[in-house]
């Protein structure tokens, strides 16, 4: 670690327990790891938490439906959940769930203090109501014909077939998704966070115009809402759900219930508090008000609204730290359109490599194409299977396995240190700074096109010296300076191919460490871009490192994310 690190609690979005994970999820999932990854690299005290989002009605009447608990459901779902982000080495420290006696403990916490201060409040709500099943109904679980056109099925807040938008109390004949009941009005006692109190309202302008370096579209997007003094147009949050409901019951209201929203960001804390504990840090340090510590949530843009209005209001007023900044990254669209089912495009993460593709390949695309803003991101298969193979294939791994079989068959693996003053290594060398400013500011095709653009001329100087010739010439001269001639030109090729492997490292972790091996040296980091291969450790004899894409196993991926049961 450096002598000064910077200490950054990481965290991505918490996948709900009901479902698989899918490359939708892994857009996030990839782009923080490369953060953090490079975050590691350059030496700081890094803590990735991620978590399992277990709470709420769909949780609930899932398990149902399996006739199983909702906690066996979590139980396993937490697995399978953990299984994929392993396969795509996404590196948690620690990867808990919001069902944790750490995590009521800190949501009871928080919602008292919140109380102590004036901020909940009770009020009377109507709503939807399963007279069979005895149950209120969230809006997706009620069904109907749209107002407008009269479309049937239609969910409770807009139609599918015309685009309207209306409330589900508007919806034709509508019925129960779970009973088929008419729903009827109930009306029930409901709590409040009093978010258009005018002090969270004073703190939440200041936080996220001022405060807070959000990205320019959030920022915006929280001017809307936030508004001037005067103009806000942020409504009291509904923080309560009655039985049943699968959750933390809240102190002194039996039969009342957090909502999940309440205490799924609180299982950043409840997650990484968990971790303190098995790992001696002290929790306090990290989310006391001033903490010297950093901490960002990575999420998706359709969420931006509980990550910078709710979260940031409720810890400032319990007393905790608040986050340093929130990443929020736009949807996956599969050539051009949203993942769909029927065209195989749903491509659940465990399918990627039960298919047999590498993780890596997904993990390079995404990052070839992720910036900083809100954009969305298109995954083009074409495209993918292209990229992979010209820029990982044909560009960087295609450097070593033309020169290391000649140094280590003719040389024992061993490089011509005097070699590395060339100014194609100083050249690679110098874009260092480069590449990590842009992996800090998260634009990562920007630092894999300055690489490729580096692997580019690396290409040309191997072009122009040809080892290959100079390697028969020497077979027929056996001459010193022939032998001298291309232990150079190859030792030069493979430092340029270290240093690729530091740029790449973030993306490709799994390669960097299979390179290190090969080249027989530490543990690559940034700094380590000024050191250079030694003469003392010979390289071993080129392996395999990666292989080639090809278009069936594209069309297979598709045909086994078709099948029903995806
Ligand atoms: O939108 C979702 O998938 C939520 N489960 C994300 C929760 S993030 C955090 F607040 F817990
Ligand atoms: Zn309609």
């Amino acid at each position: 670690m450096k002598p000064n690190p910077k200490r950054i609690l990481v965290t991505s979005a918490l996948p709900y327990a009901n479902g698989q994970i899918h490359i939708g999820h892994l857009v996030e999932y990839i782009q923080t790891d490369i953060w953090v990854r490079f975050q590691r690299m350059r030496g700081h005290e890094v803590y990735y938490i991620g978590a399992d989002d277990t709470h709420g009605t769909p949780i609930m009447l899932k398990a149902e439906s399996e006739n199983i608990t909702p906690k066996q459901l979590i139980d396993r779902v937490w697995h399978e959940h953990k299984r994929d982000f392993d396969d795509f080495m996404i590196s948690f420290d620690h990867y808990g769930s919001t069902d944790t006696d750490e995590n009521q403990s800190l949501s009871q916490t928080i919602y008292l203090r919140l109380r102590d201060a004036g901020l909940i409040e009770k009020k009377s709500v109507e709503q939807a109501y399963d007279p069979l099943k005895k149950m209120f109904l969230p809006d997706r679980f009620i069904k109907g014909d749209c107002p407008k056109c009269g479309a049937k099925e239609q969910y409770g807040d807009s139609c599918e077939k015309c685009g309207a938008t209306y409330n589900p109390t508007d919806l034709k004949n509508p019925y129960s998704v779970i009973s088929g009941a008419t729903p009827i009005k109930k009306t029930s006692e409901h709590y409040f966070f009093k978010l258009s109190d005018p002090r969270c309202e004073n703190f939440l302008r200041e936080w996220t115009q001022v405060k807070t370096a959000l990205q320019i579209e959030a920022k915006n997007k929280m001017r809307e809402w936030v508004g001037d003094v005067g103009q806000s147009t942020l409504g009291d949050w509904d923080i309560s759900r009655d039985a049943p409901y699968f959750g933390f019951e809240i102190p002194d209201a039996p039969g009342k219930y957090f909502y999940v929203w309440l205490d799924a960001p609180i299982g950043y804390f409840g997650s990484f508090k968990a971790f303190c504990a098995n790992n001696q840090l002290a929790f306090e340090d990290w989310t006391s008000p001033n903490s010297p510590t950093e901490m960002y949530h990575f999420i998706g843009k359709d969420i931006l609204y509980f990550h910078t209005l709710f979260w940031p209001a409720m810890l400032h007023f319990s007393n905790f730290r608040t986050p340093t900044n929130v990443f929020a990254h736009g949807f996956l669209t599969v050539d051009g359109e949203k993942m769909s089912k029927s065209r195989g495009t749903f491509i659940t993460a465990h399918s990627f490599i039960e298919a047999g593709l590498s993780p890596e390949w997904l993990r390079y695309y995404f990052a070839a194409k992720l910036n900083a803003s809100l954009e969305d991101l298109d995954l083009n298969l074409q495209d993918f299977v292209a990229r992979v193979n010209s820029d990982l294939l044909g560009k960087y791994i295609n450097i070593a396995s033309r020169s290391a079989g000649f140094l280590v068959k003719r040389f024992d693996g061993i490089v011509e240190e005097s070699a590395f003053n060339h100014p194609l290594i100083l050249n690679l060398q110098s874009a260092c700074e480069e590449i990590q400013a842009f992996y800090e500011a998260r634009e990562f095709a920007k630092a894999l096109r300055k690489t490729m653009e580096l692997a580019d001329q690396v290409n040309v100087y191997v072009d122009s010296e040809k080892p290959w010739e100079i390697a028969k010439r020497y077979a027929l001269d056996n001459a010193p300076l022939t032998g001298e001639l291309l232990q150079r030109v190859c030792s030069v090729t493979l430092e340029a191919f270290r240093i690729l492997t530091i740029y790449l490292k973030p993306v490709l972790p799994q390669l960097a460490q299979d390179v290190e091996g090969f080249l027989n040296i530490p543990p690559l980091t940034f700094d380590r871009v000024h050191e250079h291969l030694l003469a003392t450790h010979p390289i071993q004899p080129y392996r395999h490192l990666m292989s080639r894409v090809d278009q069936q196993m594209i069309d297979a991926l598709l045909d086994a994310n078709k099948a029903p049961t995806v």
